[in-house]
């Protein structure tokens, strides 16, 4: 028993030795490489991780709008409330890192009403502070602010060419919203799709080279990055034919300008660098009244607050959503997952739009809004996925009330910050 013991702790501290130099090579290494060594991941991506970890999406659901339902008492007028969507674009950076830390922003704990409404939920905001560092909680509102920007772009024109390019053509699906930083990408170099910033976009285009980008757009890979080799070994070529997802050639969909659109918008994202919450809030290129009234020193404020956001046209289009529209789609019931209560969730649309891949509203453009399709149909087309609104024995608007809503919606469909519509007709 004792000799063996004695034998045992001779090989201890040899062991521990050899186990601190290892650990010390392991370090030198990921210090020296670590740029080539590990994926380049962008606040917002990094945030992504936290919100997973932190149980966000078990209240707030994955999507924009869907939350869980959130049951108050019976003596309470509303039997469920839903948890509101994290992805709000009125909320400021301040007031994203207030929710997250502390539960709830300063100043909407002073509100009277909004808190005697909270105090009847079942399920209210927890606060992170406690759980959640710092860096975290600020990466958390970048991921946060950059979903956000996501629906709002998508609901108004943006006056960026490149950007709206870039959307339609997927580019976002494969490396990020904005670029932020993809997907995984089984057998890559780095194992994950590089977004349109930092030092792994430098790397494979040669330093933000207009040609390299020409060609990476144009057939999916760019000649510098297949061609370079040493001793008969091409690690571009071996990389590029290994990784499961492979970036598609776009000669034949793109033409020459759209080409040079997307390089310039991707110029201008490398120049930006990873978008903190701040920078993205305050990159968005919108003529969002809401933005516009966050930022006014931004500058984009030259289409918003005019007199049509709080005219005759939109007072008269939301009287006919409340008095038509929003016992079926307001904040009691969301048929086909659409309401048309407030703002974003209103131009987005429900589970409809979303298979047909188009806004409900599409402000300044009423032949492209389905709403107006739905209330202007005749009859039921399910193969058209086009379904006559209000439904049933509902009455119909009048066409008089129909040209209003396409007046409203040709004049950009303004609609005020902040402003919640509410049902006037009876819930059946
Ligand atoms: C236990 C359920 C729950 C969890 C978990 C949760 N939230 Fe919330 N959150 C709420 C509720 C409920 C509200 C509405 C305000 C209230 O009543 O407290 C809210 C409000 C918010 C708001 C403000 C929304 C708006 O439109 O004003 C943000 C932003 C937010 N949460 C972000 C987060 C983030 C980020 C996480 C993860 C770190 C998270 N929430 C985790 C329940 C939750
Ligand atoms: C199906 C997924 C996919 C789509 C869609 C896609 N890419 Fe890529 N892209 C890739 C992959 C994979 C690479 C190779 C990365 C590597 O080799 O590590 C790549 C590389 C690039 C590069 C080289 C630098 C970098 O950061 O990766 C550029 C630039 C680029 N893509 C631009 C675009 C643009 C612009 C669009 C839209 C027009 C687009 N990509 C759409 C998958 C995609
Ligand atoms: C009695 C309930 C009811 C009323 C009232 C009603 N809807 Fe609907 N709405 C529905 C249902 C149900 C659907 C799903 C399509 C279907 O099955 O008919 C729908 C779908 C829609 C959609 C497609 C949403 C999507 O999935 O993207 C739009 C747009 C819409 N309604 C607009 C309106 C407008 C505008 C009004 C008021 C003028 C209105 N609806 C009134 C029940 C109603």
């Amino acid at each position: 028993m004792q000799t063996k013991r004695k034998r045992e702790l001779k090989w201890f501290p040899l062991a521990v030795g050899a186990g601190l130099v290892l650990a010390a090579a392991g370090l030198l290494v990921t210090v020296l490489f670590s740029e080539e060594i590990f994926p380049e991941y962008s606040p917002a991506h990094r945030g992504l991780q936290v919100a997973r970890e932190s149980g966000c999406f078990s209240c707030h659901g994955e999507g924009p709008q869907q939350g869980s339902p959130n049951p108050t008492p019976k003596s309470s007028p509303v039997r469920f409330s839903a948890v509101p969507s994290m992805f709000d674009e009125r909320l400021t950076v301040e007031e994203l890192l207030q929710w997250i830390a502390d539960g709830i922003p300063e100043e909407k704990a002073q509100s009277g009403s909004f808190m005697a409404s909270r105090e009847a939920n079942t399920l209210r905001m927890p606060a992170f502070a406690d759980q959640l560092s710092a860096p975290e909680i600020a990466d958390l509102s970048s991921y946060l602010a950059l979903m956000q920007y996501r629906v709002s772009v998508a609901t108004n024109p943006s006056p960026s060419k490149g950007e709206q390019l870039a959307r339609q053509y997927a580019c976002f699906s494969c490396h990020g919203e904005l670029g932020q930083g993809g997907i995984h990408n089984p057998g890559s170099l780095k194992g994950y799709i590089p977004g349109f910033f930092g030092t792994d976009f430098r790397a494979l285009t040669r330093n933000g080279d207009r040609q390299d980008l020409h060609q990476w757009i144009e057939n999916g890979v760019s000649d510098f990055f297949i061609n370079q080799g040493f001793a008969g070994f091409y690690p571009g070529q071996f990389f590029n034919e290994r990784q499961a997802i492979k970036m598609p050639a776009y000669k034949d969909l793109l033409t020459d300008t759209d080409v040079t659109l997307i390089v310039d918008y991707l110029l201008e994202l490398l120049e930006a660098g990873p978008l903190t919450a701040e920078a993205i809030l305050e990159y968005r290129p919108l003529a969002s009244s809401t933005h516009a009234a966050r930022n006014p020193e931004s500058g984009a404020s030259d289409t918003t607050e005019s007199p049509g956001v709080q005219g005759p046209l939109f007072a008269e289009a939301t009287q006919i959503l409340e008095n038509h529209c929003l016992k079926c789609h307001g904040p009691e019931k969301q048929r086909s997952g659409y309401r048309l209560d407030y703002l974003e969730a209103a131009f987005k649309g429900g589970e409809i739009a979303q298979f047909v891949e188009q806004a409900a509203i599409e402000p300044g453009d009423s032949i492209r809004s389905l709403l107006i399709r739905f209330i202007e149909a005749e009859e039921e087309d399910p193969m058209e996925e086009i379904y006559p609104m209000p439904p049933g024995d509902n009455p119909r608007l009048s066409l008089e009330q129909i040209e209003t809503f396409k007046d409203w919606i040709d004049a950009g469909a303004q609609w005020p910050s902040g402003r919640k519509l509410n049902p006037t007709q009876k819930i059946e």
